[in-house]
């Protein structure tokens, strides 16, 4: 996915930065929205949820894929991240394995409230994956 964003991802990422608006982050103070498109068109957005043992912080991405996979839904096309960073933020390390697990090689949206944007697909984020086909 190069060039502009299409329609279908500027919708998402309004989707993301609604869900942005609900994050729970008291302790680090960065807000981060998803927005999970699955490919007959839903979309089920996440927020970070912070709580005062750090350690067990949800990250946004992951938010969005465990509701996602709790309502049933198990086919993904893209998800939009977005955050308020001066370089847009990817995915951390645990939400790429997540993502790769759940929802496979779908485009990954990443853009800050400035527009800076990038969109690569999840077998660009995590190359050399482990998963079930590893086992
Ligand atoms: N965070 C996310 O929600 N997604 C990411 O991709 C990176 C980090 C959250 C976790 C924590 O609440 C805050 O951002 C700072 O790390």
């Amino acid at each position: 996915m190069s060039g502009a964003p299409t329609p279908e991802l500027r919708d998402l990422v309004r989707y993301a930065k609604q869900a942005r608006r609900r994050a729970v982050a008291p302790f680090s103070r960065f807000k981060v929205g998803a927005a999970l498109l699955t490919r007959a068109g839903e979309i089920v957005t996440g927020c970070n949820i912070e709580n005062a043992s750090y350690g067990l912080t949800l990250c946004a991405e992951r938010t969005a894929v465990f509701k996602a996979i709790s309502e049933g839904l198990r086919r993904f096309h893209a998800i939009a991240v977005v955050a308020d960073s001066e370089r847009v933020a990817a995915p951390c390390g645990p939400c790429r394995q997540i993502l790769w697990e759940f929802c496979g090689d779908i485009w990954v949206h990443m853009e800050n409230l400035q527009g800076v944007r990038n969109t690569l697909r999840m077998s660009e984020l995590l190359p050399l994956p482990f998963d079930r086909r590893s086992l």
